[in-house]
């Protein structure tokens, strides 16, 4: 079979099993497994496949079509243009999630009188704490996860991207595990925010892949925003600042847990898709 055949038929097999964009899924795995750039298959549609290179496609096909994550076939994503390690223990991070990413690095970077310090709290995949240091050169990051699973995968992504020396991973429920001496400049955090009963009509990619505890923000999706609000205070040093990143139609509810418990709310800004997406605040200092 020639690419273009392969292509033809498996985006067909993949449209009908219901996966998005099935040419381009297909066109993926296929540079995947040919080891080259996706735009260079257009340049060899009459390439015959061999044998092996057909196999491995195949049950690439297979499991797509049973709706397992393309970036757990391909083992990575890009995140704000680094390359990230994901696998069934963290959550794939999402390109909505670069923003706050952005809103936190451009707050930490100016920190030059001090080595500044951030903690990123729900850390996965590390792709929030591992492009903090990278884009702030003179920043430690403490990188903090319920899962010891998913810290072993954020600890490989700090070294792949060289920054494994200034980040910190401590597997802790919330803050137990926290010494309360330390006070740091951010705290940045993706909390799960998915409300429990809403789980289940998930797209499969996300309900039978993702991990739970990464997606379940309680009965109201709000459990970790009350937990935040009512603890991160005491880890934010004079200047420090929290920012969050919530799920649709969030907005409120969350700014207003913040208020009751004395924060200060600075912005509620959007994302790229204009919904309400990042709420950034700092603790009211008496
Ligand atoms: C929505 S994921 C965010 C992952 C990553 N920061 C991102 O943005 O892609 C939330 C993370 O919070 C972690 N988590 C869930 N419950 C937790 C708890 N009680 N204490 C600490 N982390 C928790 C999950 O294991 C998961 O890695």
């Amino acid at each position: 079979m020639t690419i273009l055949e392969v292509i033809r038929r498996s985006a067909e097999f993949l449209g009908q099993r219901g996966v998005d964009s099935p040419r381009l899924q297909i066109e993926l795995l296929l540079a995947h497994v040919l080891r080259t750039p996706r735009l260079k298959l257009y340049l060899n549609f009459e390439r015959t496949l061999t044998e092996p290179e057909l196999a491995q496609l195949r049950e690439l096909v297979r499991r797509r079509a049973a709706r397992e994550p393309l970036q757990h076939l391909l083992g990575s994503t890009s995140f704000c243009g680094l390359e990230f390690e994901v696998n069934r223990d963290v959550l794939i991070p999402r390109p909505e999630t670069e923003l706050l990413a952005e809103r936190a690095w451009n707050h930490l970077s100016p920190l030059t009188s001090h080595l500044s310090t951030a903690l990123d709290f729900g850390t996965g995949s590390g792709c929030l704490a591992v492009t903090l240091a990278v884009k702030c050169p003179a920043a430690r990051v403490t990188a903090l996860d319920i899962s010891g699973a998913a810290l072993e995968v954020a600890r490989r992504n700090a070294q792949r991207h060289g920054v494994g020396d200034r980040v910190e991973f401590v597997e802790s429920d919330g803050f137990a595990a926290l010494n309360g001496d330390s006070r740091c400049d951010l705290i940045v955090s993706n909390p799960p925010y998915i409300v429990t009963g809403e789980i289940a009509a998930l797209q499969p990619e996300v309900r039978d892949f993702d991990p739970r505890p990464a997606l379940d923000g309680g009965a109201d999706g709000l459990d970790f925003y009350r937990r935040l609000a009512a603890e991160a205070g005491q880890f934010l040093n004079e200047h420090g600042k929290i920012m969050l990143e919530f799920g649709d139609g969030q907005a409120d509810a969350i700014k207003n847990l913040f208020q009751a418990q004395k924060w200060i709310v600075e912005a509620v800004e959007n994302d790229y898709t204009q919904r309400q997406r990042i709420l950034i605040a700092r603790p009211a200092r008496a």
